[in-house]
């Protein structure tokens, strides 16, 4: 396969202009400036890629929804938050090769009128923050960022906004609300941020690896794009692979390869000989999988979906069969309660009995109603929220309470652990 968001990675200096110039970098603005900005919309609709954000939404398709001649100016925003448990793929293109990225803040400006553009970044991402500053600085000097961009009536501005550790800002109305310096609490929907976001004006909000993709979308062709990958799933995709693997890492992938050959030929399988147990395949958030189930799997938004689970942001977790789902669950409502912004009471209050009743479980003071009250919880936290943070534990409460629920059982009657203390590795 030929890669292309990690084209780059590996070649000396593959962060500075000057290894992606050599490279070709940039070639594409040229290619750009006699096309209209309806055309570049209508390649990146043809290419079929999808957001890579979490949610899967069609890239051009969202940028048509900005209304356009409304007198007030359009934002992008690069969300770069990326504290998704499990998810480390975007750093990974932020420091390894920022220039690619940048190409496809302007080619996605372009397309949509923009003349300012703000990367959100999460605040633990210093030095990835600092490279992407770099970048820009290189970007401005060679004329790629500012007044007239190569020469044409383009002119492009693009900033970086460091966030201060909250994961709710990487939803898109939260990351708005802290861009504009409020507290990070997202908003109700509709209006949708095309229609009304920044400033209350029309903005965009794209995932880094979403913009990645377009300098090699405009340099093939939207229809080389849609000829990877399979079905409406297409294009190659990071997947940020964590837990009991030989070989954890960042690795590119044509959308729709299985899971099993994934698993073996790029991790290195399961560790210490061990077997598998389950897969948390596109970031803490989705419904786990049992190991027959992401055997049977495809990575891809079709495939997953069938398997009841999602793509989302293609941050796998692997874990073993010496592991406590009971243990795995309990650190996910650690967090999940620990960011809940607390505006909606089904998150708030839902997300704090949750971690309450997983812990006197964990502890060995689990009740045998427990378990129906976990789910009778995630009922009533999904899909009553204002954001999507609360169904983000009420889906994996729900798997893991379903698919495993002879270990809970276990474990609320014997008052222990039948396994070790969790081993993790990032
Ligand atoms: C709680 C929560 C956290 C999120 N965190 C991120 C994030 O860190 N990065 C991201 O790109 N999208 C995140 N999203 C999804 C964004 O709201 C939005 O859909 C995405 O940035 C759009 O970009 P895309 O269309 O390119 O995927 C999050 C959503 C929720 C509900
Ligand atoms: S669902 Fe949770 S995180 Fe999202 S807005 Fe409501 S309280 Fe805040």
């Amino acid at each position: 396969m030929e890669p292309i968001l990690t084209k780059n990675w590996g070649k000396p200096h593959s962060r500075s202009i000057q290894t992606y110039l050599a490279q070709g970098g940039y070639a594409t603005l040229k290619k750009m400036f006699q096309m209209s900005p309806e055309q570049v919309t209508e390649e990146a609709k043809r290419s079929g890629l999808r957001g890579r954000g979490g949610a899967g939404f069609p890239a051009g398709v969202k940028w048509g929804f900005v209304p356009k001649n409304t007198g007030k100016p359009i934002y992008l925003c690069i969300n770069a938050d990326e504290s998704e448990p499990g998810t480390f793929k975007d750093r990974a293109i932020l420091e390894n090769d920022p220039h690619m990225l940048i190409e496809g803040v302007i080619i996605a400006s372009y397309a949509l009128g923009v003349r300012t553009a703000y990367q959100y970044i999460r605040g633990e991402f210093y030095r990835p923050w600092e490279m992407v500053e770099q970048a820009i600085a290189e970007a401005y000097q060679h004329g790629f960022l500012g007044q007239n961009i190569c020469g044409s009536n383009f002119s492009l501005d693009f900033y970086q906004h460091r966030g201060a550790g909250a994961y709710i800002c990487g939803e898109e109305t939260g990351l708005i609300e802290s861009l504009e310096g409020k507290r990070g609490m997202p908003r109700i929907k509709p209006p949708f941020p095309a229609v009304s976001g920044a400033f209350g004006c029309p903005t965009v909000v794209n995932n880094v690896e979403t913009i990645a993709a377009l300098p090699w979308i405009l340099e093939h062709g939207g229809e080389a794009y849609a000829k990877i990958g399979v079905g409406k799933s297409t294009g190659t995709k990071l997947w940020s692979v964590s837990g009991h693997v030989n070989r954890p890492g960042v690795y590119e992938v044509p959308l729709g390869i299985p899971f099993k050959l994934f698993l073996e030929e790029y991790c290195g399988g399961v560790w210490k000989g061990r077997k598998l147990k389950a897969v948390i395949v596109g970031g803490s958030s989705v419904p786990v999988l049992t190991a027959d189930e992401a055997f049977a799997v495809t990575l891809d938004y079709e495939s997953l979906q069938g398997a009841g689970t999602f793509l989302g942001s293609g941050g796998m977790i692997i874990i073993d069969d010496q592991t406590s789902m009971v243990a795995a669950l309990e650190n996910l409502a650690v967090f999940y309660h620990h960011e809940s912004c607390g505006q909606c009471t089904p998150c708030r209050e839902g997300s704090g009995w949750v971690e309450k009743i997983l812990h006197r479980l964990y502890h060995g003071e689990g009740r045998h109603e427990d378990l129906a009250l976990l789910q009778d919880l995630a009922d009533k936290m999904q899909g009553r929220t204002i954001c999507a943070l609360a169904d983000a534990l009420a889906m994996p409460v729900r798997s893991y309470v379903t698919k495993f629920r002879t270990e809970f059982e276990a474990f609320i009657r014997e008052g222990r652990s039948p396994y070790p203390a969790p081993e993790w590795q990032g």
